[in-house]
């Protein structure tokens, strides 16, 4: 574990592309600005929200950018991931450009992974890539989607189909920005959290369900520093980063086929327990694993099933990014703790859904 404690803030020291911290502690939000490395030229500075972080954490933020001397403007937008689409981004864009920010500026996310990901591919994409620092206020965003650097708006067609690489010049998580988390967005975190657990940590796993609130720094910095691992390993997702997508390729089905009126964090509970039952219908698990997964995600208030049919799921799925060729890689339990990666052909989609819907 690559951590470090000071002062009950942990910071994981991520080494991709280019190297960064993410540092996690409570009521750091107003250093936010001198947590950022040194950079000479940049001088301006957008921070992106939406309109519920806006209203609960912009002037901190933008207090502490302006004090350290940059000039500060700001983004807002309505939240929802139905929001994270082209015209957001196109507006953003806009924004950035009558602004004058140049390349060695920087934009913030302020908010949890659609604030993240739209502002993230608005960074990575103006002037063919800007400085970028993220700022996550749901639990969902400091376990998962501020680390990483994969950044993306959703298109028609689907979710996260337009993105990039790009990697923060820092993470700043404020554990106090979760206090204002309703429970069940706090939920939503704890599929992505309890994710880390099933892949490769029964420990966490296990801790995790004894109430989590209470350890926050640590178990945020447990699962930070599991991505860290398997990012630094392959930062583009050629190989390992894969084992990330556990519960994704079924989650972003049910994501898409609803409409995104299901949210991320839901769906992948969901998708954990489906990986499981596909899991067991292969033989390659005990039926034990799918109650296993299926009580600990239920006591964190998550849904752990849908009505939607097998066959509307497998469409929604055929057009994920994660397809290569004429099959779709699924990340399916032995056991907690233990994965492995498994090719499904597009034939055979709609019947491995029915498996794991049953
Ligand atoms: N959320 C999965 C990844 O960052 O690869």
């Amino acid at each position: 574990m690559t951590t470090e404690k000071q002062n009950a803030v942990e910071i994981v020291h991520v080494n991709a592309g280019s190297a960064y911290d993410v540092v996690i502690g409570r009521g750091i939000l107003a250093q936010a600005a001198s947590l950022v490395p040194h950079c000479d030229n940049a001088e301006r500075v957008v921070v992106v929200a939406d309109d519920i972080t806006e209203r609960l954490f912009m002037d901190q933020v933008m207090a502490s950018f302006m004090n350290a001397g940059f000039e500060v403007s700001s983004f807002v937008f309505a939240h929802g991931e139905a929001r994270k689409n082209i015209c957001t981004y196109a507006g953003l864009l806009d924004h950035l450009a009558a602004r004058h920010l140049t390349r060695s500026d920087l934009v913030v996310a302020l908010g949890g992974g659609v604030v993240g990901d739209l502002a993230g591919f608005a960074a990575a994409t103006y002037m063919r890539g800007c400085g970028f620092v993220q700022i996550p206020t749901t639990l969902l965003a400091a376990v998962d989607s501020s680390v990483g650097g994969k950044v993306a708006i959703d298109l028609l067609a689907g979710k996260n189909l337009a993105g990039a690489f790009h990697q923060p010049r820092v993470v700043v998580c404020d554990t106090a920005c979760l206090d204002s988390l309703p429970d069940q967005e706090f939920a939503n975190g704890m599929a992505e959290a309890l994710k880390y657990g099933v892949l490769r940590d029964p420990a966490l796993f296990e801790a995790l369900q004894d109430h989590p609130r209470e350890n926050l720094e640590r178990l945020i910095a447990r699962c930070v520093d599991i991505k860290r691992a398997y990012v630094e390993a392959d930062e583009r997702e050629a190989g390992a980063r894969k084992y990330l997508n556990l519960g994704h390729t079924f989650g972003h089905a049910i994501e898409k086929a609803s409409g995104y009126d299901v949210p991320h964090g839901s769906a992948v509970a969901i998708g954990i327990v489906m990986s499981a039952r596909l899991a067991v219908a292969r033989g390659m698990a005990d039926a034990s694993l799918v109650t296993a997964l299926s009580t600990c995600l239920d006591n964190a208030g998550l849904p752990i099933s849908t009505d939607m049919p097998a066959r509307v799921l497998a469409r929604a799925a055929l057009s994920d990014k994660k397809r290569a060729g004429h099959a779709i890689p699924f990340v399916l339990p032995r056991a907690v703790g233990e994965c492995d990666l498994v090719p499904v052909n597009v034939a055979d989609l709609e019947a491995a859904f029915t498996q794991a819907c049953a």
